[in-house]
């Protein structure tokens, strides 16, 4: 299969430029697309052929269910069934944008889109382009994040070109995405709201709307812990990983410093590839070949938009052996290191 890959810009385009993608999703094929988290892989989610071509793209086991993605109330009513009061509000102040809710699905949402389960995820995007997507064609498009089952999500067409590429029918690169992480998961389907998977849109913000709301114990550990599964089927697996392998070190930025500079030196000894993974305000303070910065510690949203490429980037740089700080603080930091914990396997030290 040959991969089509059309330029839009997202600031100034018109429905024609739309119109193939349109028609490929029509006829049940697929359609990688940016949205303001990362890109998204999409097809028809009342189509049972196009989400099996979904998880056979991505390599993706086919317990793990797909988001899908409107671009109105109406469409709500399509696909969700039994919508709660709470989970209808939060719809209304969050969307468009980054947060996924979890419903009761309609029946006649395949299985096969929601990996088994009764429940379904949706999400109304606010990127221009996702939304005139769905609003043009007609389909509530059932999409996962373009990456192969496993990889950093893709931030720019590149990603998923690089993923991808032979394997979808068609790629929409609309440059890169704002935000850079997925977007925050809760379940509404029961009597309270329980975050699933963090993201831009935190638990404070969920309580301005809504009380009542906890979070899955799952997503909030440092270590894997026994008997604790994460509720989202796709927060269990290994995920965003680069190839070469990651620890990360936390404690005083000095401190993190001379244990990571220690550590380097030990394994450039030995003959191996190493980088490091700092901060505009941290970089000078590594004696690395390479260094780079996934942001300013004093936006940390740049921190967030960082962290897909910076992975990513790794890999291209062949880097075997990966020390990065630890991006604790803030508000979208638990977001941020909820990722980057499972990049590292879980392999955290403290300085
Ligand atoms: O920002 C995003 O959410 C992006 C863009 C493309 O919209 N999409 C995305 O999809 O991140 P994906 O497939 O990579 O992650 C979806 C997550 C998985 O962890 C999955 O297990 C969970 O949502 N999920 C989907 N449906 C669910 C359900 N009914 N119950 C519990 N978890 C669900
Ligand atoms: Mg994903």
């Amino acid at each position: 299969m040959v991969t089509k890959v059309q330029k839009i810009n997202p600031d100034n385009f018109i429905a024609e430029e739309l119109e193939d993608a349109c028609n490929i999703l029509r006829s049940g094929g697929l359609v990688a697309f940016p949205t303001e988290t990362v890109y998204g892989l999409g097809g028809d989610a009342f189509n049972p052929l196009a989400s099996s071509k979904i998880y056979e793209a991505k390599g993706r086991p086919s317990d793990n269910p797909l988001i899908v993605h409107i671009a109105s109330m109406e469409d709500l009513y399509r696909v969700a069934d039994g919508i709660t009061d709470s989970g209808l509000k939060l719809a209304e102040a969050f969307w468009p944008g980054p947060l996924t809710i979890i419903f009761k699905k309609k029946k006649e949402v395949p299985l096969s889109t929601t990996g088994g389960l009764s429940t379904v995820a949706v999400r109304m995007p606010s990127h221009a382009v996702a939304m005139e997507l769905i609003r043009q064609s007609g389909v509530c498009i059932a999409a996962p994040s373009a990456n192969k089952s496993g990889r950093p999500s893709p931030v720019k067409a590149e990603h998923v070109i690089d993923d991808l590429d032979g394997r979808i029918d068609m790629v929409i690169d609309g440059g890169g995405t704002g935000i850079g992480i997925e977007s925050s998961i809760v379940d509404a389907s029961g009597s309270g709201i329980v975050i699933l998977r963090p993201g831009y849109i935190t638990k404070d913000m969920l309580l301005n709307v809504v009380d009542n709301v906890t979070a899955d114990p799952a997503i909030e550990s440092r270590r894997p812990k026994e008997g604790i599964t994460a509720k989202a089927p796709g927060m269990k697996y290994r995920h965003y990983a680069p190839e070469g392998e990651l620890l990360i070190v936390e404690g005083s930025p000095s401190a993190v410093a001379g244990k990571i500079n220690m550590l380097v030196e030990e394994k450039e000894k030995e003959g191996y590839k190493t980088a490091v993974i700092a901060t505009d305000e941290t970089k000078d303070l590594y004696k690395c070949e390479i260094i780079k910065s996934i942001g300013s510690r004093k936006n940390e949203a740049s921190i967030a938009a960082g962290l897909y490429g910076i992975l990513r980037e790794m890999d291209y740089l062949g880097a075997q052996y990966i020390y990065s700080e630890s991006f604790d603080n803030d508000i979208l930091g638990g977001a941020v290191m909820n990722r980057m914990i499972k990049a590292a396997a879980y392999h955290i030290v403290h300085a």
